[in-house]
């Protein structure tokens, strides 16, 4: 998605099992379960001015990740300071924090052995905040993901083909559909306005809690904006007013269109443009947004 992967650090320290190395020596075994079965879990936190978003909410989620794969975590203390450690030893202020949690290595074999030792990866890049967020056009996509959403794992890889389909359509992202009903986009939930409401896809096994979905939904509700978590049927997307996706990395992105059709007047609506405003001084506080260096 525009925006993504700029002001990449050629060589990022990593955090790997307790230590923090240069990039060429951050090394895991072949047999890590991580590469052999995407037998994993991750996180992505945002750092704004130094200070990681929803830190809590994130942690919270690994947490709940790990014990839906049966994955023993280490001290989760541990794991927030290795991402604050990243972000600190580098000097970064806006920064992408990923953190993956695998179970580590063993001979490869399907079964789970009693006593795994996690391999434990993190990695802090800048991050830039673009002001005014670039539009999105989107494509809905069957989806054909597994049934557990819910958990953020590191099996992408359908999220993955899904994005560049869309690409190849000329679109910036997919939106899965199941059953007649919306799910979320490829890394980031759906929202609708339809009539001054907000409408989002109720959590479900099938879609991710995110926690920008769920900061945009208590913004909304200090605005005042009404807003409601149902199932959300496919056709209605065309209808909205607007159509936005929240994601730590996309933060809130506006939606111009949907297969090809214009959504509302095709620009950025007043509700999102309200919600991004909100979300801005959530994240920043007081301080204005969008010219400061990355
Ligand atoms: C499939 C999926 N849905 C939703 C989200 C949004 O979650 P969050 O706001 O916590 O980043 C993500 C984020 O990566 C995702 O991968």
């Amino acid at each position: 998605m525009s925006g993504e992967g700029e002001n990449i650090v050629a060589e990022p320290l990593v955090y790997l099992n307790g230590e923090f190395l240069p990039y060429e020596a951050a090394r895991i075994p072949v047999e890590d379960r991580g590469l052999q079965f995407a037998d994993g879990v991750y996180e992505v936190v945002r750092y704004y001015d130094g200070r990681p978003f929803r830190m809590q909410q994130h942690l919270a989620r690994l947490v709940r990740s790990a014990a839906g794969i049966e994955l023993p975590l280490p001290p989760i203390e541990e794991i927030r300071q290795a991402m604050d450690a990243l972000v600190e030893r580098q000097g970064l202020r806006d920064a992408t924090v990923y953190l993956q949690v695998t179970r580590g290595t063993a001979p490869r074999a399907h079964g789970l052995l009693p006593d795994p030792t996690p391999t434990v990866i993190a990695i802090a890049r800048p991050a830039r905040v673009i002001r005014p967020r670039p539009p999105l056009r989107v494509v809905t996509m069957s989806d054909d993901r597994w049934a557990r959403c819910y958990l953020k794992t590191t099996a992408l890889l359908p999220n993955a083909l899904a994005r560049e389909r869309a690409r190849r359509l000329g679109a910036d992202d997919a939106i899965f559909v199941r059953d007649g009903f919306i799910m979320e986009a490829t890394a980031a939930n759906v929202f609708l306005v339809m009539k001054d409401r907000l409408l989002t896809p109720l959590l479900t096994n099938y879609i991710l809690a995110g926690i920008t979905r769920e900061a945009v939904l208590e913004l909304a509700a200090s605005e005042g904006i009404p807003a409601s978590e149902e199932p959300v049927p496919a056709h209605l997307i065309y209808q909205a007013d607007e159509v936005f996706i929240t994601g730590t990395n996309s933060e809130l992105g506006p939606v111009v269109a949907v297969d090809g059709r214009t959504i509302g007047t095709g620009q950025p609506g007043p509700i999102f443009l309200r919600l991004l405003a909100a979300f801005d001084v959530a994240v920043h506080g007081a301080q204005p947004v969008g010219t400061g260096p990355a």
